[in-house]
């Protein structure tokens, strides 16, 4: 079983150190080829020398399961770039910040099984040499295209698995790999409502932060609750109109509880913006939008955070 991962972001290569601690096989797919080592500390504090040119994948149809740890804007063209050199058996696992892109990707492989993740396992990358484990999260996954015979996710729905062993992996299973590496893991039946979920924290947390300028931990501040209800009470209605359980209370909630775990981070929308590059606006407040203009919901504070965001980008 061999796993790839396409790019090095903070996600992509928190997963290639979770691989190398569990012994298992790995390879990179790089726009470039890249020639250095990359010092990744793990969450215990312990230091990881990982030379990435070794790792880099010789050929992109060298893999059995490819994850896609990038932004929601570069997947389409990695499965482009990968589409030729694939075979209807890989598994392809999509794990990103906001929704929109799991129709192309369907209709880009629509022989291979298509898993999408959201995880909320954080690392940092001060820069393309470093990476910092941040937090220990958790993972929810589900098949949305062409899940494999056997359902082995299904029966181990809510299973929970404590954390990597630095055992080496008896991998049968793309399942099993992805329940080792993002673990504690839970597979749902339906993913979509996981990822709307995951939509609106990142629909308050991404664009406050990157407007304002500040840490996750200030939107704890007064200042922001109107603001944070508002957006909240517009997501839960576009949710709720296409049968996606969630009040505007437990949305609020559930942005507050993700507030504090992440305090002292920025989140990715804000480093986007301070490093100019493209942020994932259009996947975020840009898809509740485009949704909630589908069924006739006005959402005022999601249609300015878009405009803010991109004036700033
Ligand atoms: O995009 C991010 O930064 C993260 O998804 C989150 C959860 C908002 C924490 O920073």
């Amino acid at each position: 079983m061999k796993v790839a991962i396409v790019g090095n972001g903070a996600i992509g290569n928190l997963l290639v150190l979770k691989c190398i601690k569990v012994h298992q096989e790995v390879g990179v797919v790089l726009r470039q080829q890249r020639n250095f080592t990359l010092n990744a500390t793990d969450i215990a504090g312990q230091s990881h020398q990982i030379d990435i040119n070794s790792i880099a994948l010789a050929s992109l149809c060298d893999f059995d399961m490819l994850i896609l740890p990038v932004k929601a804007y570069q997947i389409v063209d990695a499965l482009r770039q990968v589409k030729p050199y694939i075979g209807p058996t890989q598994t392809i696992v999509l794990l990103h910040n906001g929704m929109g892109v799991i129709e192309d990707a369907k209709m880009l492989l629509p022989n291979n099984p298509l898993i999408a993740a959201t995880t909320s396992h954080a690392a940092y990358k001060p820069d393309n040499h470093r990476l910092i484990e941040t937090g220990l999260g958790s993972c929810q996954l589900g098949y949305v295209l062409n899940p494999p015979n056997n359902a082995l996710h299904i029966k181990r729905e809510n299973e929970q698995k404590s954390e990597v062993k630095a055992d080496v992996l008896q991998t049968v299973t793309c399942d099993q790999v992805l329940d080792t590496l993002l673990a504690p893991c839970s597979w749902q039946q339906n993913i979509e409502q996981a990822l709307w979920d995951k939509l609106a924290i990142n629909a308050v947390i991404n664009p406050l932060t990157a407007v304002n300028k500040i840490k996750n931990g200030q939107l704890l501040e007064a200042t922001y609750q109107i603001m944070i209800k508002d957006i909240c009470a517009e997501t839960a209605a576009v949710m709720n109109a296409l049968s996606f359980v969630g009040s505007k209370e437990q949305l609020y909630q559930k942005v507050l509880d993700v507030a504090q775990a992440t305090s002292e981070n920025y989140s990715s929308m804000y480093q986007d913006i301070a490093h100019n590059r493209p942020s994932e606006i259009d996947y975020i407040n840009g898809y509740i939008c485009r949704e909630a203009e589908k069924l006739a919901i006005d959402v005022p504070l999601n249609t300015a955070l878009v405009s803010q965001i991109k004036a700033l980008a």
